[in-house]
């Protein structure tokens, strides 16, 4: 959406600043994407730690890609960087940023719970105008939307991580790539927790047999083992008679033991 919105001039104008709501690694990815579309975005966490952290890892993302963009002419980049970098403000009063935004998207914890109160109360506090859209990966929207009164304005607005290297966005009911990325990846844990590979076997075996960029253990590590509990504990908790939905064992002792992938230092692998 905001995307194809960089290519739309008349749409372009309709949406000028956007609130990102979540400072981790897909609201950071966001608010980069928009602000690199010519949008004033606001940042949006509860500790200024967390914005902190978003805010450096969105320089080193624009650093990577500056780096490849005018490798030629380093001195370009560090303008474009600065450009970018210009558009973007961080908050921890949701409630007053959005009283002057025109979009609002939501990249918080998957709790339904969690994301109705925020955006109850967002409700309130936004103009009639503001568009709300939620970054969730498994819930249905209608269930978000359901906690405020403008349904005629709410939509899902999926991104992928790393968010400004991947190029889709789903706005469709159904959640593609998740319903088969997701059991995929639990599959593959299921598979190593029988004993019928190490972690590294099936890695190694899925991107030189099915030429995927990581493994899923890997890939789990990279979107972050919380999250994928978060996913997959509530399609059980739907179906609980889905065998594709069925808890992992390996899985939950890792996010208890607060190993949640790359983001904590450890997950199935170690990482620096
Ligand atoms: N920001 C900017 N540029 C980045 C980047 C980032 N965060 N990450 C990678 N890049 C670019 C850089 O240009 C980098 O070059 P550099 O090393 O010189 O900086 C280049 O990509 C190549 O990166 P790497 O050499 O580190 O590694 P890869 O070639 O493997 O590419 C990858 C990295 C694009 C992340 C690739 O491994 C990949 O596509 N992995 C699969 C990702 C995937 O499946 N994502 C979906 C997850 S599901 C999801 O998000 C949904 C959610 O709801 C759970």
């Amino acid at each position: 959406f905001i995307r194809s919105l960089s290519s739309s001039a008349a749409l372009h104008a309709a949406i000028k600043h956007v609130t990102i709501i979540g400072g981790g690694l897909m609201g950071a990815g966001i608010a980069q994407v928009a602000a690199s579309t010519g949008h004033s975005v606001v940042l949006v966490d509860t500790s200024e730690d967390i914005l902190k952290k978003s805010a450096k890892g969105i320089e080193s993302s624009l650093k990577r890609v500056a780096k490849k963009k005018f490798a030629e002419k380093p001195e370009d980049g560090e303008a474009f960087i600065q450009k970018i970098l210009k558009n973007i403000s961080t908050s921890t009063d949701a409630a007053s940023v959005v009283q002057g935004t025109d979009l609002v998207v939501e990249a918080i914890v998957e709790n339904l719970k969690v994301k109705q109160d925020l955006f109850g109360a967002l409700d309130k506090a936004a103009p009639e105008h503001t568009i709300f859209a939620s970054n969730t990966s498994s819930l249905p929207i209608a269930d978000i939307a359901s906690s405020t009164a403008r349904l005629d304005r709410f939509g899902g607005l999926h991104f992928f991580n790393p968010v400004p290297m991947m190029k889709l966005v789903e706005d469709t009911p159904g959640f593609i790539v998740n319903r088969l990325l997701v059991p995929y990846m639990l599959e593959a844990v299921r598979l190593h927790e029988r004993g019928h590979g190490s972690k590294e076997d099936i890695d190694v075996a899925m991107k030189l047999g099915a030429g995927y960029p990581m493994g899923p253990f890997e890939l789990l590590d990279y979107v972050g083992l919380d999250t994928s509990k978060f996913i997959i504990d509530g399609w059980h908790e739907k179906d609980p008679d889905n065998p594709l939905f069925a808890p992992s064992p390996l899985l939950n002792k890792l996010v208890a033991e607060g190993k949640l992938g790359k983001k904590t230092g450890e997950g199935f692998y170690k990482h620096k």
